[in-house]
Parts: structure tokens; C-alpha cells; sequence
């Protein structure tokens, strides 16, 4: 594949897409990885390129709630609520998928999870192709999620056609995914529309167990099984009260410390992020991860958060990135 272009201009961003190729694009929650969710080649290209084991189920974008029929053959009464109450924005509903998707997109599953993103270059890109468009996050399969064009291209340069330039993404976690096949709704991914959030629309909706349940979680959401959002680096969880002392080994100079509140001695750290909000620290969970790389640091310390609000799944991509086996 020929060097990926940058590109500003989504009427530009739209033809590549119609013609079966890859384009990377800036959502609110991470930049995606978009692909004609109709199209089997290039969807084989897309997961070529991330390196995507092929049972990891794509989200497919859609520019308004109205189009839902381009990828799923039934809304259900939940999803019709969650959609009314959380479009467009960073939720994703798992619904009955329809035969114009091809199956590749859902790994096979009769299911598609369906999102219709807030940030305006996305929905213009997705309007202007008029097709369903299946979108990963745009980094390397196992990777941390990336929150700019440039880091996109760190990991995906060459490998993909063209990458639309635009800003950071504001949340900075992937979407809430809830599945709305059954009678109540479950959050099968915790993101950027917390539980209790759901639960003011629909009171019976409920979460999965997180990161213990590995065998439960991955029957029900395949995603979850594999690693995920990790750096080279080796990430180090710090509770709230495992402040007093960071270990010292291996040396502190090749060490990275991110959280709300400063390391207990941050005089011979490489690299320290704080953060003045829990939703900062959300936005920018990524990109620390990716910096503690691109400094060749060994290992990073990261400050656990509570889970409540967007706490709850920055707490979960917290304890995947730490996770080296599930
Ligand atoms: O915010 C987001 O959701 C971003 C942006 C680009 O929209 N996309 C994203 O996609 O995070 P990805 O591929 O990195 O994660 C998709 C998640 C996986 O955990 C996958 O298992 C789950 O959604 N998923 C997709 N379709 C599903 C389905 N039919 N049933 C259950 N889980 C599904
Ligand atoms: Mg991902």
C-alpha cells in the first residue's frame, strides 16, 4: 500500500470510503477505522490492518437514528429509548443485524452494535458516503486507543489509505456498548454513558461483571477476551490508599506515573501526568499510555479512579492495560 494520506476534507475522505478503502476519522469518543460495513473486501482489509482477530465483532456508524435499517432488521423498544436519549453520542446499541451487513463485520454473530457518533467531521464523513460505515478504534489490535490523527499514524501508517485530520477527541474512551437484543438492556462495555445514566432511561437496565468474569464476558460481548489498551510499557495499578511508596524497581527514571493526585516522591520519574479532573484524566489515559512508548519507558504507574461516572470506564480501560492475561 502506497504511504497513507492526510486529508482535511471529507467529501475527499467519503470517495475513498465508497471505493472499498480505509480511512481513519475523529470521533468524540476515540478516532475510528472506517470501512464500507457493506463491502467484503475492504472489511478484510480493515481487520488486515489492525491486525483484529477475526471474532471481534465491528461497530457499524450511522448518521442518524433514522438510518438504522442500513444495519440492523429490527429496533427494539430499548434501543429505540437508549437512541432517543443518547444520539448522537457515545453510546452503541446491539441489535438484530440485518443481511446487508456483511457477516464478516459481526464475526459471524446474528447481532450488530450500531452508533451514531456526536462529533461533526464524523457524522459529515458518514453522511457524505451514504453507507453504513464499520469503524474499530484506530490503533493496532491490542494497542491503547488513540485520541489524535498523529497517533493514528503511528501505528497505522501505511497500512491504511488515508487518515481525516481533526481535532483531539473530547471524551477520550470508547462508547458505551448495551445490548438491546433481550428484554432488558445490558452494558456490555462501560464508556462514555455510565450505567446510572441508562438506568434514568430504562430502570432495569443492568452491567456485566467487568474484568473477572472472562469466560461470561466473552460469550457475550467476543471483544473483551482478547488484550486490549496496553503500551509497552508495563502498567502498574496504584489504589487510592497505596500511595505511600511506589516500588523501585525496575528504576524509577524509566518510570512514568499518571493520576489526580501527584506520586508520593516525584523527584526521579521520567515522566509524570497529572490530572485536574477525573474527566481530564479520561481524555487523556490514551495518550499518557502512548507517551510512556514513544519515551521507551518500562513501566507505568497509574492511579486507579473510582468507578463512578466516566470513572467507571476510565477504571476498566485502567485494568485492562494492566492486564496481561485475562
Ligand atoms: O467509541 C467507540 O465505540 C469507537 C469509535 C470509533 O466509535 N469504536 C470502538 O470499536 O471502540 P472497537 O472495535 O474498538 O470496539 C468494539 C466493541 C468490542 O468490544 C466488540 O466486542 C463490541 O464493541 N461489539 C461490537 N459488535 C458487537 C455485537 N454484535 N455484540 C456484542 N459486542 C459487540
Ligand atoms: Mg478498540
Amino acid at each position: 500500500m502506497p504511504t497513507t494520506q492526510i486529508v482535511y476534507d471529507c467529501s475527499v475522505a467519503a470517495a475513498i470510503l465508497r471505493d472499498g478503502g480505509l480511512v481513519a476519522f475523529p470521533t468524540e469518543t476515540v478516532y475510528g477505522l472506517g470501512a464500507d460495513a457493506t463491502n467484503q473486501a475492504a472489511i478484510q482489509r480493515l481487520f488486515l490492518a489492525k491486525g483484529r482477530p477475526s471474532d471481534n465483532p465491528l461497530i457499524v456508524h450511522l448518521a442518524a437514528v433514522r438510518d438504522w435499517r442500513m444495519a440492523a432488521s429490527e429496533l427494539t423498544e430499548s434501543a429505540k429509548q437508549l437512541l432517543a436519549a443518547f444520539s448522537p453520542g457515545p453510546l452503541t446499541t446491539v441489535l438484530p443485524k440485518s443481511p446487508k451487513i456483511v457477516s464478516s463485520v459481526t464475526g459471524g454473530l446474528n447481532t450488530v452494535g450500531i452508533r451514531i457518533p456526536f462529533a461533526p467531521l464524523a457524522l459529515e464523513l458518514i453522511a457524505a458516503t451514504n453507507l453504513p460505515i464499520a469503524a474499530p478504534s484506530a490503533n493496532l489490535s491490542g494497542r491503547p486507543s488513540c485520541t489524535t490523527w498523529q497517533a493514528v499514524l503511528e501505528d497505522l501508517d501505511g497500512r491504511i489509505d488515508a487518515v481525516l485530520a481533526g481535532p483531539p477527541c473530547g471524551i477520550g474512551l470508547e462508547s458505551s456498548v448495551v445490548d438491546c437484543t433481550s428484554q432488558h438492556p445490558i452494558l456490555l462495555r462501560a464508556g462514555g454513558i455510565s450505567l446510572t445514566q441508562l438506568q434514568q432511561v430504562i430502570a432495569e437496565a443492568r452491567a456485566l461483571p467487568t474484568t473477572s468474569d472472562a469466560a461470561g464476558i466473552g460469550l457475550a460481548s467476543p471483544g473483551l477476551r482478547h488484550p486490549h489498551y496496553q503500551p509497552t510499557a508495563r502498567v502498574i495499578l496504584v489504589g487510592e490508599d497505596a500511595l505511600a511508596e511506589l516500588p523501585q524497581q525496575p528504576s524509577p527514571a524509566e518510570s512514568a506515573y499518571c493520576g489526580l493526585t501527584p506520586p508520593p516522591d516525584d523527584s526521579t520519574l521520567a515522566y509524570i501526568q497529572l490530572y485536574p479532573s477525573v474527566e481530564d484524566y479520561a481524555r487523556g489515559y490514551y495518550e499518557f499510555l502512548r507517551e510512556t512508548d514513544r519515551r521507551h519507558l518500562r513501566t507505568a504507574f497509574v492511579e486507579l479512579v473510582s468507578p463512578t461516572e466516566i470513572g467507571g470506564a476510565l477504571r476498566d480501560r485502567q485494568q485492562r492495560s494492566a492486564a496481561r492475561e485475562l
